[in-house]
């Protein structure tokens, strides 16, 4: 055969296939969504989520203090509290769950990344993720209560905030507030393009979140858009986030893509509930092999342009790094 090109040389060999690789996956980019609740000394396993645990305060120290021996740093903080109301007051109190387990996680394990989720879902008694107006919610009151939840958080001991309520304005709500408290030098990771999404199931039955009436699609994207993911993207940007999230990640990655050509800012991709609980349902039943599936995905979220990823699996992919089966 006259052949001058062949692909298959560089696939030669495993050192050979090392090196020209084109992505690289760093244990330094990966986040770990984490749920504390109120109470003592209870570890709850999430049943649409195996292998997932909601910790109190007391013992959210052995998950942590495991994430760091692994290399996992950084760490996202949802808080289920014990009581809700309409305007989610929980959200924003000084002794919220998610203040305290700041707070407790600081002393604890101090080089941990803390990122506070701030959104007002967890702590409403409908479930939505603001304050209503008839059976809406009221975007521009909830801007203030989802700037004054950031701030108690930061004031907790946040490193970062992530606000993903998606709400019009916020960032920029946000934003003035910290720096009018002198926090100028604390990030702000938009979720910016958050997706009305079926994927997100088994995360609002692990923190009791689901609307108790209607859905979300009024303030959530509809995911059969991308241009408007590029002017959520841009808005987001100029009210100052420093970092955008896309949220699914498995199903959005072209979202992802478009995202990183339209902007100069870092992307995080978060690799959702339901993308973990149909791995491990799969994975259960031995229909697939869940390693390498979740090394595919990782590694798919980083190729599309994410330089963060935010995955259940945080740990153990940290673990494929160090055995080399990805890198
Ligand atoms: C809060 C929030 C949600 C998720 C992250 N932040 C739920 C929602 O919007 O309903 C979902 C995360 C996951 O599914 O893993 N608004």
């Amino acid at each position: 055969m006259d052949m001058i090109k062949r692909p298959r040389r560089l696939r030669g060999g495993e050192l050979m296939r090392k090196m020209a690789r084109e992505t690289r996956v760093d244990k330094a980019s990966l986040i770990y969504p984490m749920f504390v609740q109120e109470g003592f000394d209870s570890v709850d396993e999430i049943p649409s989520m195996p292998g997932q645990y909601r910790w109190t305060v007391d013992r959210m120290g052995e998950k942590l203090n495991s994430l760091a021996d692994a290399g996992v740093r950084n760490v996202m903080l949802f808080g289920i509290p014990d009581v809700k109301d309409e305007i989610g007051s929980g959200a924003y109190a000084d002794d919220g769950i998610v203040q305290k387990a700041l707070r407790q996680a600081k002393k604890e394990v101090p080089n941990m990344f803390l990122i506070g989720d701030v959104c007002m879902c967890e702590y409403t008694s409908h479930g939505h993720c603001g304050v209503l107006c008839d059976h809406d919610v009221d975007n521009d009151p909830t801007l203030e209560l989802l700037a004054k939840t950031a701030l108690s958080q930061v004031q907790a001991g946040a490193d970062m905030v992530a606000p993903s309520d998606m709400m019009d304005g916020r960032v920029l709500a946000i934003r003035n507030l910290l720096d009018a408290n002198g926090y100028k030098e604390t990030p702000i990771m938009s979720y910016a393009v958050k997706y009305a999404s079926a994927f997100y199931g088994p995360f609002r039955e692990a923190a009791d979140s689901a609307p108790s009436f209607g859905d979300r699609k009024t303030y959530q994207m509809d995911f059969h858009n991308v241009r408007e993911a590029v002017k959520e993207a841009l808005l987001d940007v100029e009210e100052g986030a420093d970092i955008l999230m896309v949220k699914p990640c498995m199903s959005f990655l072209d979202v992802v893509t478009k995202v990183h050509q339209a902007t100069n800012v870092p992307i995080a991709g978060y690799s959702v509930s339901g993308e973990y609980a149909m791995v491990k349902a799969a994975a259960e039943k031995g229909w697939i092999d869940e390693d390498r599936i979740v090394s595919e995905m990782a590694v798919s979220a980083f190729r599309a342009g994410c330089s963060i990823y935010e995955t259940y699996y945080a740990e153990e992919i940290a673990k494929y790094i160090d055995e080399g089966r990805i890198g």
